[in-house]
């Protein structure tokens, strides 16, 4: 079944929490939060203190997307801050494997996303080991970008090498995704989808989150 993974970081960030019980009671599945740190991209957002005030909000699993440098330098923090699924990417990791490794030393899913320029093809070697692969259908660092249907053909190519090692490994898109962008998304055979600006800069987040389950 198609996962929703609404990401905060178009939330009211003067109302974190309500905004996250309002996206829990409108029926999100995860909830995907978006960790910058104004070197791998050009934002700072929610770090891992922010995570862990967050934690006691919500039930659902938190999806934490850490857009980092160096990311074994932040894994443990985020993993004690409650995190359930933590995805680094795979251009910030210098061993991904060990990275990888560690994620799982934590008891956490592990998640690893590639930016749009590349190849998906740097993830044959560890994706026995994934729970998670995030494909980014924008440039990460803001919410609110177009959509790059260049991506399709990477998660179609994806969604083959997943259902070939036959492990559960969830291939979840995040980037400007709405009611227009999802229909392709789910044909090329993504599983979980990240929405921000479409979710929560509608009127009623129930309705938009049912729009996105085609
Ligand atoms: C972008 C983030 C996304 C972003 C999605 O760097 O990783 O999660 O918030 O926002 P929308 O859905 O507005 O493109
Ligand atoms: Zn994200």
């Amino acid at each position: 079944m198609l996962k929703i993974s609404p990401s905060i970081l178009s939330a009211d960030f003067a109302n974190l929490g309500q905004e996250i019980q309002a996206i829990e009671k409108a029926g999100a599945d995860y909830i995907h939060i978006d960790v910058m740190d104004g070197s791998f991209v050009p934002n700072i957002t929610i770090g891992n203190e922010v995570v862990k005030s967050l934690r006691k909000i919500s039930k659902l699993p938190y999806d934490v997307h850490l857009m980092v440098d160096n990311p074994d330098a932040h894994i443990k923090a985020f993993a004690e801050a409650g995190s359930d699924i933590i995805t680094i990417h795979a251009e910030a990791s210098t061993h991904l494997d060990r990275s990888i490794e560690l994620i799982k030393s934590f008891g956490k899913k592990a998640g690893v996303s590639i930016v749009p320029s590349t190849s998906e093809d740097v993830l044959n070697y560890v994706l026995e080991k994934l729970d998670l692969i995030l494909v980014m259908t924008v440039n990460p660092g803001f919410g609110g970008q177009k959509f790059l249907s260049s991506q399709l053909r990477k998660i179609e190519n994806l969604r083959n090498k997943i259902e070939k090692c036959g492990k559960k490994i969830e291939l979840e898109v995040d980037g400007g995704i709405n009611d227009k962008t999802v229909k392709s998304v789910v044909d090329a055979g993504a599983d979980v989808l990240v929405a921000g600006s479409f979710i929560f800069g509608s009127e009623n987040y129930a309705d938009a989150i049912s729009k996105l389950r085609i």
